[in-house]
């Protein structure tokens, strides 16, 4: 279930090159979220279009969502002030279902797929989880949310050019942490997602993805956001990242 809400922006800070977090006062949508879904923001003047973001974490009535500023109706949610209000529709999509990663779920998030992780990795120490985060980042000045998620859990990080913490991808520290592992579920660039995907499946671990595409309508009335799937039959069937994921099982995804 999803609603229509005007939030009122609490807090609009830049994090990084490009990056916003932004809490929302959202006690409605906030009732309703679950890890791994999005809300999509009216953006721009007029409020024509709307921009889907991921939901990074929630504590009724606050939300808080991290999003890079990409285009028009970015830039115009990141000049947003304290005490504005948005239009935002949510929570929208299929979530990741935590509690289906065992009690040693590892979390990975690459570049802007982070944000999400966090939400993810309360809910897995909510229900009684021991998780573990991996997140990768570009470089140094890409690095985001690393102390919220050491808060919860042990934490990886690494850089693609080693300015900072462990050079390398999140796929070498996931090799070293799999055997460990009761579950895996990523967010990230989908070569990535593929590579992870490849490793849980190796290792016999079930893995859930969340795929980044394209958004049009966000609530599955358009085709944007098509992605091939696994049919039953050994086929391909096209699925709605929006609606039907952005969260699949990794054995779903036709990669
Ligand atoms: Fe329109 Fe998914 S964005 S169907």
């Amino acid at each position: 279930m999803s609603v229509q809400e005007i939030c009122r922006v609490a807090e609009n800070t830049q994090l990084g090159d490009g990056l916003f977090l932004m809490v929302l006062h959202a006690p409605k949508i906030t009732e309703l979220a679950q890890c791994g879904q999005f809300v999509h923001i009216a953006c721009g003047e007029g409020h024509l279009l709307r921009r889907p973001i991921s939901i990074c974490a929630w504590k009724a009535p606050e939300l808080r969502i991290v999003f890079q500023v990409k285009g028009e109706g970015t830039k115009w949610l990141s000049e947003r002030k304290t005490g504005d209000e948005l239009d935002v529709l949510g929570p929208l999509g299929h979530g990741f279902d935590v509690g289906a990663l065992g009690s040693a779920p590892v979390f990975i998030g690459g570049g802007i797929g982070v944000p999400p992780m966090l939400g993810c990795v309360r809910e897995a120490v909510k229900q009684g989880a021991k998780p573990a985060a991996i997140l990768g980042f570009r470089n140094q000045g890409a690095v985001i949310l690393e102390g919220d998620f050491r808060d919860e859990c042990e934490t990886f990080v690494t850089t693609d050019d080693g300015s900072y913490a462990r050079h390398g991808f999140v796929t070498d520290v996931l090799k070293e942490q799999i055997t460990s592992a009761s579950g895996v579920a990523a967010c990230g660039p989908k070569p990535m997602l593929k590579a992870i995907a490849a490793i849980a499946k190796q290792a016999g671990v079930p893995c859930q993805v969340s795929m980044e595409e394209l958004m049009g309508c966000g609530i599955g009335a358009c085709l944007v956001c098509a992605c091939a799937l696994k049919a039953k039959d050994g086929e391909t069937r096209y699925g709605h990242v929006c609606k039907d994921g952005p969260v699949f099982n990794a054995e779903e995804v036709e990669w």
